[in-house]
């Protein structure tokens, strides 16, 4: 007998079409920001309107149906996620689900002095922040409108009131922040966090930037880091997309996010859905599923979500091809699905 609230532990877990289970969901709480990322968003943008944004019940209705179906990690993701209203509330309805192992965060880390130590309380385990650079002139032109002493306090937050893991986030653009790379590990390594070097990927148009001139690979990254650090290969994966080594001596692991020139797609166990509610199956491809249709027209109906989920998993594509020189494909910027 199933009552709203309890676990059906016997449901089968997700399974797509190319046998790779779906464990890991990132849900997309707003498409907003207070930045406005060079490599994330065009200088001008516009955004979903509120009524088309999924509420925080039909957002707490689909977390609760995907770990029903076996989902055991879920990260909130936005735009910046922790900028939408009330956000709170959802993590600490999210955090009480049975089933779910992992709840994580992904945030620009502006909102975490005021928001660390709820988050914390409600469940958040592990969290990441993007930093792209340490020099404040720098982090106004590449954010346009963020504060790196905003962000920096944030990071200091997250610290104090202890988290599993926190990892750093950055995007390594050619001739804009590529001098900063040993700064910003020896920065990880002070604090005892871990860090990330991303290759940007091709998501909407951005104005600003060449992404195909700017860009830089993960072996060039990992190249330069060898010649100032000791790296230990390592087999430790958080069931993310992140290769990691250990710098020896040091609590820190550094992971190389690089969709272009090593591409993890075979492994992929995870699937995202915007903040209007559309179950993207790939990051690289607009194969997608209306969730909020099935909350709207079936308030309540969890079996009728689960359903529409179980289903969207044959439609999750093999790979992404992502492509630096043509226009993007993929008309949908980051902030639309938070990574
Ligand atoms: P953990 O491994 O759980 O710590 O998280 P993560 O590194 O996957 O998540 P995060 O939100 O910090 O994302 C970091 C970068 O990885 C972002 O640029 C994401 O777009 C990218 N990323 C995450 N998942 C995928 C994926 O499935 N495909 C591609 N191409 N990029 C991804
Ligand atoms: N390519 C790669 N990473 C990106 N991010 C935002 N836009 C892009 C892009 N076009 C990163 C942010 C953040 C994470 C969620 O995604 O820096 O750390
Ligand atoms: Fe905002 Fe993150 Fe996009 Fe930067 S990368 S504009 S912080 S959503």
């Amino acid at each position: 007998m199933y009552n709203i609230g309890m676990y059906a532990p016997s449901e089968k877990p997700l399974i797509d079409s190319f046998g790779r289970s779906v464990t890991y969901v990132r849900l997309s709480v707003t498409d907003r920001c207070d930045f406005r990322c060079l490599y994330c968003m065009s200088e001008d943008m516009s955004f979903v309107p509120r009524s088309q944004v999924l509420t925080l019940e039909e957002l707490g209705q689909i977390a609760r149906a995907f770990t029903e179906l076996q989902v055991t990690k879920i990260r909130i993701t936005g735009g910046e996620p922790l900028v939408r209203k009330n956000v709170l509330q959802l993590f600490q309805e999210i955090g009480k689900l049975p089933g779910l192992n992992e709840l994580v965060l992904t945030t620009n880390g502006s909102q975490l002095p005021l928001l660390a130590a709820d988050l914390r309380a409600a469940g958040v385990k592990r969290i990441n922040i993007s930093l792209d650079t340490l020099r404040s002139y720098r982090f106004r032109q590449l954010t346009r409108t963020g504060k790196l002493e905003k962000v920096l306090a944030g990071i200091d937050a997250a610290i104090e009131v202890g988290f599993e893991k926190i990892k750093l986030n950055s995007v390594i653009l050619r001739n804009r922040n590529d001098d900063e790379i040993d700064d910003l590990v020896n920065f990880a390594i002070e604090r005892g966090l871990d860090i990330s070097f991303i290759e940007e990927m091709p998501l909407g148009e951005v104005s600003g930037h060449d992404r195909k001139e700017d860009f830089i690979s993960s072996d060039e990254i990992k190249t330069h880091l060898n010649q100032s650090f000791e790296l230990i290969p390592t087999t430790e994966t958080t069931g993310g997309p992140s290769r990691y080594l250990k710098v020896q001596g040091t609590q820190t692991r550094i992971g190389f996010i690089s969709p272009h020139s090593h591409n993890f797609c075979s492994s992929c166990n995870r699937v995202r859905v915007t903040a209007e509610g559309r179950l993207l199956l790939c990051l690289g491809h607009e194969h997608s599923v209306d969730l909020r249709k099935v909350v709207r027209s079936h308030p309540g109906n969890i079996e009728k979500l689960k359903q529409t989920i179980r289903d969207a998993m044959k439609l999750k594509p093999e790979r992404h091809e992502f492509d630096l020189s043509v226009k993007p494909v993929i008309f949908r910027h980051m902030n639309a699905t938070g990574g």
